[in-house]
């Protein structure tokens, strides 16, 4: 048994076997020196023996059958962690016939008789699988989810004793009162370690979140003030939103109290990775400039949707549903954690009247851009059709432009 796959024979099994090899051999011993002494006879003749000694080994024979019966089930073996609800929990250290051993992570011994054990719900964590730990955490809400996940998770990778062989999960858990509240679900190679391994993890991610200047939540009150407003902060996000601005090329040849009108009017957003931020088909009245992350423009494939192009910070998109007033042509959605600026048809318009060769550039973009998607889009084969003189008289006609 000690060589077969099941690796090393229970001692409760060892002392079973021995007990019953001990009788066996006992008895043809025995019937060997006295051939003439009826054992059969002794044997069924003392009954009342039986019950004397079966009453008085009542508890033992339980705990031995108990035993037998846990062990026939297999629910646990010597170095497997099991966690005895509200009883204690601690590593297996030895099974016998009576009970089983288990040492505490207080290193104390707790001894449990087989019988009692019987009866318990019993949670095992068996040695050389591998075994979850969860650990909560939270943070203040004005920081992205993503944003936060992507931190913790750089900032627990290698930790000691947590397995590759399982990527951590690292999700909100609920929106409380002053709190995002968060869990992070990992995977252990020794889970006998899982105290020092939590401890670490917690470490981890305090440090990261420092560095990262995200804020533990503690509980608070927002107190909002509605009446008088501060000037300077909108002074400063519109002076921001100019210089965002002034890096799009199309935007080039406007003055800086067009690009200051512009900013006046957009709005910012942020998209969580994988959110759709405009669908194809769906009506538009605005185009957006990417501040931060970066897109993914696609329309329908045969199975999957078709990647047209991907865009990047100071590029934009949402121009042609803006400009020709037609449905949006593709789906543009968030590859990772996205911010934009949003601006209208009001305050785009005056622009173009201002700057009509503006019209140039954006209609010779859409051209190339509706030329891209036509290659890529097999079910609709006019998308690309339209010339530029086309997409400009559309654009003139739209904005009721003298041109
Ligand atoms: P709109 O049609 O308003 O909405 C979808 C947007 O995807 C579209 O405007 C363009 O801004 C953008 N788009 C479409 N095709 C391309 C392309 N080939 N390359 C880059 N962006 C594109």
């Amino acid at each position: 048994m000690r060589d077969g796959s099941q690796g090393k024979a229970s001692s409760l099994l060892q002392t079973v076997l021995s007990v019953i090899i001990y009788i066996v051999a006992f008895a043809m011993i025995f019937q060997s020196r006295y051939p003439d002494v009826p054992l059969t006879g002794i044997l069924t003749g003392s009954t009342i023996l039986g019950i004397v000694v079966g009453l008085a080994l009542q508890d033992t024979l339980g705990n031995l059958f108990a035993g037998i019966a846990l062990q026939a089930d297999q629910a646990f073996q010597v170095g497997d962690v099991i966690d005895l609800k509200g009883k204690g929990s601690g590593v297996v250290e030895n099974v016998s016939w009576r009970g089983v051993r288990i040492r505490t992570f207080q290193n104390k011994l707790l001894v449990i008789s087989n019988a009692v054990l019987g009866k318990e719900l019993i949670e095992v964590a068996a040695v050389g699988s591998l075994s979850a730990r969860i650990v909560f955490f939270n943070t203040v809400y004005n920081v992205s989810p993503a944003r936060t996940a992507q931190v913790v998770r750089d900032a627990i990778r290698g930790t000691s004793n947590l397995s590759v062989k399982m990527r951590p999960v690292i999700r909100i858990r609920s929106f409380g009162d002053s709190s995002l509240d968060w869990e992070v679900k990992y995977w252990l190679d020794d889970y006998r370690l899982y105290n020092d391994t939590d401890a670490l993890i917690r470490e981890r991610i305090w440090y990261g979140l420092n560095r990262a200047k995200i804020d533990f939540a503690f509980p608070t009150r927002t107190v909002y003030s509605v009446d008088g407003g501060n000037d300077i902060p909108v002074e400063e996000m519109i002076s921001t939103t100019v210089e965002i601005l002034s890096h799009v090329d199309v935007f080039a040849p406007l003055s800086d109290e067009d690009l200051r009108s512009l900013a006046d009017a957009a709005v910012s957003h942020t998209y969580a990775p994988g959110e759709a931020i405009v669908r194809k088909g769906s009506d538009g009245d605005s185009m957006f400039i990417i501040v931060r992350g970066q897109v993914a423009v696609q329309i329908p494939g045969k199975s999957a949707p078709e990647v047209v192009n991907r865009l990047y910070v100071n590029d934009f998109f949402g121009e042609m549903s803006l400009f020709t007033g037609e449905p949006r042509s593709a789906t543009v959605v968030a590859q990772e954690e996205t911010a934009v600026l949003q601006i209208g048809t009001d305050a785009v318009k005056p622009i173009f009247e201002k700057t009509p060769e503006l019209a140039d550039t954006i209609s010779e973009i859409i051209v190339t851009r509706r030329n891209q998607l036509a290659d890529h889009d097999n079910f609709n084969t006019e998308t690309g059709q339209d010339s530029r003189p086309k997409i400009l008289t559309s654009i003139v006609r739209f904005f009721g432009l003298q041109k």
